[in-house]
């Protein structure tokens, strides 16, 4: 890096800075909406084996900064690896989304363990500095992990279902049993972020995708507390580290969450009224969101109007502009262009 070239925007705003006009990245920002990820897909075989090659997981994870010019790059990989690495046995069938190998008691907790757990990312960090090497320094780079709870929830469950049922019983039945599994899981995730930053990200994002089937007692004992310590243990390794954390419907427990757990942004869902937000987290958190995905793939005056609020409400907070949740398949790519101009008054 010279002296003369400028840091990455969402680095800034992550340090607190507010900006006339906030940093850009997409949610599953590399997938399958792009033509020439398919055309890669195809080349690696399956969704995994694409995960697990450096060499073609780098070049998806910097197509769409080719394609659209966004401010941070994630590095494309999944939540699901970390539970892998561990033991837990998972796979993607075609158009059916995850299956895992379910964990329903101590016994299959005690079988699982970190003997492969380095060999089994080797290729994600590999990945990162592939990426870093190529992107500019005024690109941020972001890994990221699933957050305990939800990667709990799937191996309990063994896919995603509508209620979690199994593992909120499990969680309420015999919550020192439940912990010892989040504690397990939460250790993971702390290494998983801090060999990421160590690889070359510069930012990490916490996914807790299924944080909105908590009561708010549970959501204190399974979302806050564990990501509070997986963010004291990443601290400790790394005293940089720069942290978002995206606790999918939240709802009225977002601004305990931004409190707590010591992030130092958060992502908020598309359920979240921008006013709302803007009042009352925390002023030294930053806002990351929060546009619907479907009006993305809307686009025009549906996509403008709800981007013009968003801003507005954001204005004089450190704000990452970002969707509420991934971009869906359906996304025209020229929708993701006009965001991008319109987020930064250039069209
Ligand atoms: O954001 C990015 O561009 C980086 C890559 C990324 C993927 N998954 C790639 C992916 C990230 C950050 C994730 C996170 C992830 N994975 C989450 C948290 C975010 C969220 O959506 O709530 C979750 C819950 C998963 C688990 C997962 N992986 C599911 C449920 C699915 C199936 C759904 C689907 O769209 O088919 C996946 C597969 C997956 N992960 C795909 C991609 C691009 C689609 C696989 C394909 O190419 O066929």
């Amino acid at each position: 890096m010279t002296g003369t070239e400028k840091q990455s925007v969402l680095i800034e705003s992550m340090g607190g800075r507010v900006s006339a006009c906030p940093p850009i990245w997409l949610m599953r920002q590399a997938g399958r909406y792009l033509p020439e990820y398919r055309a890669v897909r195809v080349r690696a075989g399956s969704f995994l084996d694409l995960c697990y090659d450096p060499e073609l997981a780098a070049e998806v994870t910097i197509q769409p900064i080719d394609r659209f010019d966004l401010d941070a790059a994630i590095i494309f990989s999944d939540i699901l690896v970390v539970p892998q690495a561990l033991g837990i046995g998972l796979r993607f069938e075609e158009g059916e989304g995850p299956r895992l190998d379910p964990v329903r008691d101590e016994r299959s907790v005690k079988a699982l363990g970190f003997h492969a757990f380095e060999t089994t990312l080797a290729p994600v960090y590999e990945a990162l500095g592939h990426v870093r090497r190529r992107l500019p320094r005024t690109k941020a780079l972001i890994g990221f992990a699933g957050a305990p709870w939800t990667l709990v929830a799937y191996a309990v469950e063994g896919q995603a279902t509508r209620e979690f049922q199994a593992a909120r019983l499990w969680a309420l039945r015999d919550p020192l049993g439940f912990g010892r599994f989040i504690d397990l899981i939460g250790d993971g995730v702390a290494r998983h972020l801090i060999a990421q930053l160590h690889a070359g990200a510069d930012v990490v994002q916490i996914f807790d995708s299924w944080a909105g089937v908590l009561s708010p007692e549970l959501f204190v004992r399974w979302v806050i507390e564990p990501t509070r310590r997986i963010v004291e243990t990443v601290r400790a390794a790394v005293p940089s580290a720069r942290i978002i954390g995206f606790p999918r419907g939240a709802g009225a427990m977002y601004p305990t969450y931004a409190a707590e757990t010591g992030v130092n942004a958060v992502g908020l869902d598309t359920t979240v009224m921008p006013e709302w937000a803007a009042t009352q987290i925390p002023p030294g958190v930053a806002l990351q969101g929060n546009l619907d995905p479907l009006a993305l793939v809307a686009g025009g005056e549906a996509m403008a109007r709800q981007v013009q609020r968003i801003r507005r409400a954001f204005r004089g907070r450190a704000h990452i502009f970002n969707l509420g949740h991934g971009i869906v398949p359906e996304t025209p790519p020229k929708n993701v262009a006009a965001l991008v101009a319109m987020v930064r008054g250039t069209e």
